[in-house]
């Protein structure tokens, strides 16, 4: 099988703005099903927050990645980072409760002189290096970019097992992450849904809010998040697949 490869953004000066990370691990994953937490479930033998740790910090443009996580498993995370040598990484910090508080937390963590920033789930281990540059470049010209897909299934409203509307598959979108931001934007949207008690799970919807600009730009397909126990298998085709596609290439 042959799939194209997203264009890499090509070498760029030093002088281009770093763009700082924030890898969100602190979630409980319920719908996981497992006793194992999904960001630590192992892929062709490393765990997901491993894999996502480092394909951010293989981007020249990446500056310092915050991992967010699970209060309790700080250690674990820190752990993992040393075994593994992985580099960039500035700090593990708590989260919270909801997806929301824990990146609030990250930002917090980030330096005050961050300009801009990538949030990252921890349960997409297969973001690619090409699809990181993508994000920094496009953040050069606006303050925030979100990757979707076009939904695929037929999408409808129910309630109580019935079905109540059809809903406009054209007019839906899915939305993935890494997003990407200007940091005082970001910090400017999660100040203002704290003080009005917006709560999203998507960064983008807060900056939306705000009514700032968010760019869209096409996700790929092979980004998926382990949100299921069986993704981990779909996930760990995907690397395969990717790694095809860099053998390919080369
Ligand atoms: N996340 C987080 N803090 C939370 C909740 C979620 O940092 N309080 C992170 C998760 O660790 C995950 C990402 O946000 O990497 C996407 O969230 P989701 O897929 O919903 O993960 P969970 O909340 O852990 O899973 P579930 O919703 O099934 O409980
Ligand atoms: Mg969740």
């Amino acid at each position: 099988m042959h799939c194209r490869r997203r264009e890499s953004a090509g070498d760029r000066p030093d002088t281009m703005t770093k763009t700082d990370v924030l890898i969100m691990a602190a979630g409980s994953g319920s719908r996981f099903g497992d006793d194992t937490l999904k960001q630590f479930v192992e892929l062709h033998g490393r765990p997901s927050v491993v894999w996502s740790v480092e394909r951010f910090a293989a981007v020249d443009n990446v500056g310092s990645i915050i991992v967010v996580a699970r209060p309790g498993s700080e250690g674990e995370v820190k752990r993992l980072i040393e075994d593994h040598r992985l580099k960039k990484v500035g700090d593990v910090v708590a989260g919270g409760e909801t997806r929301q508080q824990s990146v609030w937390l990250g930002l917090q963590a980030l330096d005050a002189s961050s300009e801009q920033v990538m949030i990252h789930d921890a349960a997409r281990p297969c973001v690619t290096t090409g699809f990181i540059e993508a994000i920094t470049k496009a953040l050069a010209e606006v303050p925030a970019v979100v990757p979707v897909l076009p939904a695929t299934d037929t999408l409808i409203r129910t309630e109580i097992g019935e079905v109540e509307a059809i809903v406009d598959r054209a007019r839906i979108a899915q939305v993935q992450t890494p997003q990407g931001f200007h940091t005082r934007v970001v910090r400017r949207a999660h100040e203002r849904a704290l003080t009005t008690g917006f709560e999203s799970s998507d960064d983008g919807s807060l900056v939306h809010a705000l009514g700032e600009k968010v760019r869209i730009i096409p996700g790929e397909r092979t980004n998926v998040k382990i949100t299921y126990c069986e993704d981990v298998l779909v996930a760990e085709s995907f690397m395969e697949l990717l790694r095809q596609v860099v053998k390919d290439g080369d």
